[in-house]
C-alpha cells in the first residue's frame, strides 16, 4: 500500500471521561468490532478504583496490562485504529491532557444518569481550546437516567458544544426499547438480555412505516416521530467540515455495557474522524504526507522492575515512514540515535515493527535519554509545540532521607520528572527543591518508586502554594521586572526548563502582585509564547 493511502486510513483518537462512565468497557466493544480480541473482560480496566496508592502498585504489577493498554490498535473495515488511552483518575489527569496533545479526535462518554461530570468538564475543556473534534456518546442508556433532551442541553450548557444528534433513544432504562440512527436513518432494536457479544439487530429503513408500531407499540412509536421531528427543529444538521472545525459535535446514545449502539458509533466514527492531522511545530506547521519522518514524545512509561530500568517512550509519528535502525536526530540533544526494536501495538500486544506511518505510535527503548516534549526527525531542527505543563495543585518540599544515597535520589528525582509524573521547582532563595503534583497520590508514588527503583528515601514538608505561575516579562531589563524579582525572591523558583516560576501563596497575594506589576504577565501553563 503507498504511504499517502497509509496516512488515509489512519484514525489515531482518545477516549476521555468521567471515571466510571464507561471508558473501558466502550474500548472493549470496539476492539470486538475489529476481532481484536475475542471475548469481553480482555481489556482490563486501569483506574484506580479506592484513589489508593495499592491500587497503582496493583496496576504498576501488571506491567505488561498498563503498557499495552497505553495504546490498542486495531483494523475495521480497513481502517488502522488507534485508541490512546487517557487515565481518567483526576490525579493523572496531566497524563492525560498529555496524551490528548498526540489524538486527532476524541470520544467523549457521558453517563446517562450521571450527566455530565467535573473530569469530563476538564478533559472536553482542554480539546475544546485545542479544536479536536469530538463525538459525544451517552452510555448506559439501559439504566434509569436523565431525559435525553435535558441531557443535550447540559452538553451544550456544561461542556460548551454545540449538538448534532446522530442517534435518539427510544425509551430508557427498563424501557429501553433501542434506537433510531439519524445518521443511517433506521431503528435498531435493543434485545435486552444482556448478551456481551455482538448483538444482532432488527432494521427498519423507514420511521413512518407501521412496521416500527408494530415492533415497539404505538404509543412509543409515536413518541419516537414526535421526538426526532423535536430533535430536527432544534439542533442543526450534522456537518462534516463543522466537526472536524471542532465547532459541532455529533451524539450517540447506546449502551457499552449492552454493546448497543457502539457499531453505529464506530461505522459513523470511521467515515468522519479525521486523519492524521497536521502539526504546529516552533518552527513550522508540519504535514503528516512529507517525505521526511518527524515525531514527538508525548508518554514515557518506566519500567518498575529495578533490574532492568529500561523505560519505554511513546512517540507520535506526525510525517513521513518511521523505519527500524534508522539513524534520527534526538533535536534536543542534537544528537543521531537508532532504535533496533521499536514497538508497534496491537490490541492488548506489542510488536517489533519496521515502519510505521503518520498516525501511528512507536514505543522506543529508553534507558533517560527522553522526556516528554522531545522531538525527533531526520536532521531538520524542529520543536514540536503543544505538550505543555500546567500549575500542579499541591507543593511540597522534597528531602533526603538517607544521606549516603543522595546521587540515586537526586537521578531519581530527575528521570521521574522527565517521564512527567510531577514536576520540579528549585527555590531561588536557598536551592531547596518542591515537587508540584496534580493529586495528592502522586507523592506516595514518588517516595514508592524512588524506593524501589533507585534505592533512594524521601520525605516531604508542608509548603503553603496556591499555584505556580509561569512568569513572562514585557522587559526583563525594566526596573519593574528587577524589582518583582527582588521583592517577591522568597517566592521564586525554576523549573526543570529553567524557566522562572512564581510560587503565590494564596489567589489573593497573586491578584495583588499582578496589580503592582502590571506589566508581567503570569501565566498557569508553561507554554505561553
Ligand atoms: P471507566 O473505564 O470509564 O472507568 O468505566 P468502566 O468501563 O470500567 O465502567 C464502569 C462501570 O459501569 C462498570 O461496572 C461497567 O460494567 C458499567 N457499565 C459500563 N457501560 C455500561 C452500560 O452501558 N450499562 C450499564 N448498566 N453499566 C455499564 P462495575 O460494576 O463498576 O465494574 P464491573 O465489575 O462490572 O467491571
Amino acid at each position: 500500500m503507498s504511504f499517502l493511502k497509509e496516512i488515509q486510513r489512519r484514525r489515531t483518537f482518545g477516549i476521555i471521561s468521567h471515571p466510571d462512565a464507561g471508558k473501558t468497557t466502550l474500548t472493549e466493544k470496539l476492539l470486538l468490532f475489529g476481532g481484536a480480541i475475542q471475548e469481553a473482560g480482555a481489556v482490563k480496566s486501569n483506574k484506580i478504583k479506592k484513589g489508593a496508592t495499592s491500587d497503582f502498585m496493583e496496576i504498576e504489577r501488571q506491567r505488561g496490562i498498563s503498557v499495552a493498554t497505553s495504546v490498542l490498535a486495531f483494523e475495521y473495515n480497513g481502517i488502522k485504529i488507534n485508541i490512546l488511552d487517557t487515565p481518567g483518575h483526576k490525579d493523572f489527569a496531566e497524563d492525560t491532557f498529555r496524551t490528548l496533545t498526540a489524538v486527532d479526535s476524541v470520544i467523549v462518554v457521558i453517563d446517562v444518569a450521571k450527566g455530565v461530570e467535573e473530569q469530563t468538564e476538564k478533559l472536553v475543556e482542554v480539546c475544546r481550546m485545542r479544536n479536536i473534534p469530538m463525538i459525544v456518546f451517552i452510555n448506559k442508556m439501559d439504566r434509569e437516567g436523565k431525559d435525553a433532551f435535558d441531557l443535550l442541553d447540559e452538553v451544550e450548557q456544561k461542556l460548551g458544544l454545540k449538538v448534532a444528534p446522530l442517534s435518539f433513544p427510544i425509551g430508557m432504562g427498563y424501557d429501553f426499547k433501542g434506537i433510531y440512527n439519524i445518521w443511517e436513518k433506521n431503528v435498531n432494536l435493543f434485545s435486552g438480555d444482556s448478551r456481551k457479544d455482538i448483538e444482532e439487530t432488527i432494521e427498519i429503513s423507514d420511521l413512518a412505516s407501521p412496521e416500527l408500531d408494530k415492533l415497539i407499540g404505538e404509543k412509543a412509536a409515536n413518541t419516537l416521530r414526535e421526538e426526532i421531528e423535536l430533535v430536527e427543529g432544534i439542533y442543526p444538521e450534522f456537518d462534516k467540515e463543522t466537526y472536524l472545525n471542532g465547532e459541532q459535535q455529533p451524539v450517540f446514545f447506546g449502551s457499552a455495557l449492552n454493546n448497543f449502539g457502539v457499531r453505529e458509533l464506530l461505522d459513523c466514527f470511521v467515515e468522519i474522524a479525521p486523519k492524521p492531522r497536521p502539526k504546529q511545530s516552533e518552527e513550522r506547521l508540519v504535514k503528516p504526507d512529507e517525505d521526511k519522518f518527524t515525531g514527538f514524545v508525548f508518554k514515557i512509561h518506566a519500567n518498575m522492575d529495578p533490574n532492568h530500568r529500561n523505560r519505554l517512550a511513546f512517540v507520535k509519528i506526525v510525517s513521513g515512514e518511521f523505519k527500524r535502525n534508522a539513524p534520527y536526530l534526538h533535536v534536543r540533544h542534537n544528537k543521531k540515535v537508532k532504535f533496533s526494536s521499536p514497538n508497534a501495538f496491537f490490541a492488548e500486544k506489542k510488536e517489533i515493527v519496521d515502519i510505521s506511518y503518520p498516525g501511528d505510535i512507536v514505543g522506543l527503548q529508553d534507558t533517560g535519554t527522553f522526556k516528554i516534549g522531545d522531538t525527533l526527525t531526520e536532521g531538520e531542527i524542529l520543536n514540536y509545540k503543544g505538550v505543555p505543563s500546567f500549575s500542579p495543585e499541591h507543593f511540597r518540599y522534597i528531602n533526603n532521607a538517607d544521606p549516603l544515597k543522595s546521587k540515586q535520589l537526586f537521578k531519581g528525582i530527575d528521570q521521574l520528572m522527565d517521564e512527567g509524573v510531577a514536576q520540579l521547582f528549585t527555590l531561588e532563595l536557598n536551592g531547596r527543591k518542591v515537587i508540584g503534583t496534580v493529586g495528592a497520590l502522586q507523592y506516595e508514588v514518588i517516595q514508592y518508586r524512588l524506593e524501589h527503583e533507585y534505592g533512594a528515601k524521601c520525605t516531604y514538608e508542608n509548603l503553603n502554594v496556591f499555584k505556580a505561575c509561569w512568569v513572562e516579562p514585557k522587559d526583563p531589563k525594566n526596573d519593574e521586572y528587577k524589582e518583582f524579582v527582588r521583592v517577591k525572591q522568597r517566592f521564586l523558583a525554576k523549573d526543570k526548563q529553567n524557566q522562572l516560576v512564581f510560587l503565590a501563596d494564596s489567589s489573593f497575594s497573586l491578584q495583588m502582585t499582578q496589580q503592582k506589576y502590571p506589566s508581567i504577565k503570569f501565566h498557569f501553563v508553561s507554554e505561553f509564547k
